[in-house]
């Protein structure tokens, strides 16, 4: 059974706020509702379901876009053509980043945020993360390219940032001499 999940939105003052720490091991009610929105991301990168749900395509997720401001980001990674990594992370950190910034040719997205927002978004290129599973074991994710810009995004939603925020005014594009585009 697919159940469509509904986010968030960008005006709601909990995507504005710093998360806690989740509690480990996580309950059986956040391990459910971390299956649902794996299965919304993936069936969202998915075009047969994309259609037939009426999806709008998305890679990753942080509790607080589930009304819950506690640490924790999913991220559905298509690796390879209809190949998929789940990453799950509890209280992730961001514990060292390359010097080397790019950013997403085309934007970033964010299911909270129902409209087109211009400009490029820059991010390191490649990032180390820690943090925890869903059991409490510690996890160590490098991460490169899109997948490191998709670690970004979500951390950024634990500490109440989305990302226009980090979009320059009085620069919204750069060229590839400026900043590598990916
Ligand atoms: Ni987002």
């Amino acid at each position: 059974m697919f159940e469509k999940l509904n986010f968030r939105d960008e005006k709601d003052k909990i995507l504005r706020k710093i998360s806690v720490d989740a509690k480990l091991p996580l309950s059986e009610d956040y391990k459910k509702l971390i299956d649902k929105m794996i299965k919304h991301l993936k069936y969202s990168q998915i075009e047969k379901y994309e259609k037939k749900y009426n999806l709008r395509p998305g890679m990753g997720l942080a509790f607080p876009q589930m009304g819950i401001n506690e640490r924790i980001i999913v991220i559905v990674h298509e690796y390879e053509d209809g190949k998929f990594n789940n990453y799950v992370l509890v209280n992730p950190k961001i514990v060292s980043n390359s010097s080397e910034m790019i950013c997403a040719e085309a934007g970033e997205g964010c299911l909270s945020v129902n409209r087109d927002v211009e400009g490029h978004v820059p991010r390191y290129a490649r990032v180390t993360v820690e943090g925890y599973d869903i059991y409490g074991n510690k996890v160590k994710i490098r991460a490169r390219e899109e997948l490191s810009i998709a670690f970004q995004h979500e951390i950024d939603h634990l500490d109440g940032i989305l990302f226009y925020d980090r979009i320059n005014p009085k620069k919204k594009f750069y060229t590839e001499d400026e900043m590598r585009q990916i």
